[in-house]
């Protein structure tokens, strides 16, 4: 696993699709296609060189993603480095009504780790039966405290792949080191959809800019990074 930066938590990278309005997702059944196959292939990049990868449990429930590399020569490329193919899979939940069948449960070897509301514990571990690792993160669940546990397990640098709830939060809370967005050309333009992010008191703000790092044009969408803390390097 890598090392673990000073200050007792991971360095916490963002990612997040969005359409030209700011909607992740529509209010279809169907998952909506933001990124397009270049930008999956660079997102499968960025997995491969972190220790663990963050859904909240909205996004397993609504989007069952596998959450694994997906390229072999980027899964060898980790064995050669002493890792597991694919990073460790977390969720955050509250209710702990999580789905065993969900395929961030059953695709892959990775370790699994759910950090779930103390009230919310003893049913969840119950309920996913050995697998994952079911860590009592509160009441109510603390982020900071579910990220100081990964920094003791040895995760050093964490993704954190949404959605808006918990994008918000690591955001509005100062737990997020680097941010990529990318803008895919459409707009969704229905309310009922979800953002990137709600309402909030964000660090950044018209009196303190975050620090822009990388524009890259993916084909027709565009990466923008951005650093949101002095731990993100720059391009
Ligand atoms: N475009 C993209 O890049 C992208 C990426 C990922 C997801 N998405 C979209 O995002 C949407 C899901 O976003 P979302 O905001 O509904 O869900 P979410 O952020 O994935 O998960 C929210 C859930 O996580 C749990 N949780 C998070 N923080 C918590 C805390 N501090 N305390 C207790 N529980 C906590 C709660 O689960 P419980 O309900 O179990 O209590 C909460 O309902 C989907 O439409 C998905 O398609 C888009």
């Amino acid at each position: 696993m890598g090392v673990v930066p000073a200050g007792g938590r991971p360095y916490v990278l963002l990612s997040c699709a969005t359409s030209i309005d700011g909607y992740i997702d529509d209010t279809t059944e169907e998952r909506l296609v933001l990124s397009n196959d270049e930008d999956l292939a660079r997102i499968d990049a960025v997995r491969a060189g972190c220790d663990a990868i963050l859904v909240g449990a909205g996004t397993v429930r609504r989007d069952d993603p596998r959450l694994v590399v997906r390229s072999e020569r980027l899964r060898r490329a980790r064995v050669a480095r002493g890792l597991p193919p694919s990073p460790v899979k977390v969720t955050l939940t509250g209710r702990g009504d999580l789905d065993p069948a969900a395929r961030f449960f059953t695709v892959g070897d990775a370790d699994r780790i759910v950090y779930c509301a103390s009230p919310a514990v003893a049913k969840t571990t119950e309920l996913l039966d050995g697998l994952a690792t079911v860590v009592d993160a509160g009441d109510p669940l603390d982020p900071a405290r579910a990220l100081a546990d990964l920094a003791g397990r040895g995760v050093g640098r964490l993704m954190v792949e949404g959605g808006g709830s918990v994008h918000g939060q690591f955001l509005t809370a100062g737990l997020a080191d680097e941010l990529h967005l990318v803008v895919a050309p459409f707009f969704v333009g229905d309310p009922g959809a979800p953002r990137f992010v709600g309402d909030g008191r964000f660090p950044w703000h018209p009196g303190r800019r975050a620090r822009l790092v990388e524009t890259r044009r993916i084909g027709d969408v565009v990466l923008v990074r951005y650093a949101l803390s002095e731990r993100c390097p720059e391009a």
